[in-house]
């Protein structure tokens, strides 16, 4: 075999064997590089003359063009081969369930607090929220509380600093003010509820300086007191996902609403524990207050600027932190406050899980 076809025999063999390509690279550069062997024997035609090159031209681009195909082909098969391995590499499985990861829970409050928006969404409510920071008037004043009323004292109120000789504002003291703020910004016929925060200076098993609340508050023509009773009993079967609540309603007073009644529902002693449901008057039962409400002032009603003789209404308030106690058998309401990750593990629920009601109102 003469030298060129030995020198294209070995390149090919090489080039074929090379298994990087950073190997064939290397070779490629040995060959055809500015150096390379290939290169050397193309410039020896140069100076040669015509029929040295005839003779001896062929057999040398024969091999500049052998050697050219056999990179190609190489660096192709190179390259397919590492996409080959990459795609193999970084398959996926998706039918491998997912790393759930750290799971959160819901607070009972936030929970209870969702499960009343639905409850009262599908009796035609909708959600209204105000400030915590409330001024005198909107959380005393505006509710028939003047200044110099006694009810003033019945809440331990937190009062802020006052700023430039202005009236001191206060944390407010129950969602009562999101009535007068709802009922100054909306035309009636109004149905909301509030949810929220409310502070009091008071501390113990069952009171802590910070609760919620959640306000209900009807304006419309023509309500009455069984319209009330009706809701409040319509909603608490509905919490309570049970039919057997009885309802005891109290005379009662609250300067914002007249005439003014406190409701409780009948429990039955099951084991030891305070079961809602029944007649709290039967055997083994007894009643357990949960509400505050009547029918609204019309004081109340014109502070807003509403006439009172055209519209009228109901309104209530309840603990929602009382409300969960009961429903979910808690019984320190210091604990819902603490932050202890192995309480909320217990009592919380998933996030997952919401709407949570297994049936709605009336199922
Ligand atoms: N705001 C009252 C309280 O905090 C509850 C209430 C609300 C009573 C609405 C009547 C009507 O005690």
């Amino acid at each position: 075999m003469s030298e060129i076809a030995n020198l294209k025999a070995g390149l090919i063999a090489d080039i074929a064997a090379a298994d990087t390509l950073e190997a064939l690279e290397a070779l490629r550069v040995g060959a055809m590089g500015k150096n390379g062997v290939v290169t050397g024997l193309l410039k020896t035609l140069g100076p040669m003359s015509p029929e040295d090159r005839l003779e001896k031209g062929p057999p040398i681009q024969d091999l500049r063009e052998s050697v050219a195909a056999a990179l190609a082909t190489r660096k192709a098969a190179l390259e397919q081969a590492a996409l080959d391995a990459q795609l193999a590499a970084e398959k996926i499985d998706m039918t491998l369930p997912a790393d759930p990861g750290p799971q959160g829970s819901v607070h009972p409050v936030s929970q209870v607090m969702d499960e009343l928006a639905e409850i009262f969404a599908d009796l035609g409510f909708s959600v209204a929220t105000g400030p915590e920071i409330e001024d005198q008037w909107h959380n005393f004043t505006a509710l028939n509380m003047p200044e110099t009323h006694p009810a003033r004292a019945m809440h331990d109120t937190f009062y802020l600093s006052a700023e430039d000789g202005a009236e001191p504002k206060v944390l407010r003291t129950h969602t009562s003010p999101v009535q007068i703020r709802t009922m100054m910004n909306q035309e009636p016929p109004i149905r909301i509820i509030a949810p929220g925060r409310v502070y009091r200076s008071d501390s113990d098993a069952t009171h802590t300086p910070m609760f919620h609340q959640i306000e209900g508050l009807v304006i419309d023509k023509g309500i009455t007191l069984g319209h009330l009773k009706w809701t409040l009993e319509t909603f608490l079967k509905a919490f309570f996902e049970r039919d057997d609540i009885v309802l005891r309603l109290r005379p009662s007073y609250f300067p914002f609403t007249e005439p003014s009644v406190e409701v409780d529902v009948g429990y039955m002693l099951t084991n030891g524990q305070r079961v809602i449901g029944g007649d709290g008057d039967a055997p083994g039962g007894g009643w357990l207050e949960v509400l505050g409400s009547g029918m609204v002032n019309r004081r109340v009603i014109e502070a807003c600027g509403l006439d009172p003789d055209e519209w009228q209404g109901f309104a209530f308030g309840t603990g929602v932190d009382r409300l969960a106690m009961l429903k979910y058998g808690m019984n320190d309401l210091r604990a819902f406050f603490d932050g202890d990750l192995r309480w909320l593990r217990h009592y919380g629920f998933s996030a997952l899980d919401v709407p949570t009601l297994s049936g709605g109102v009336g199922a």
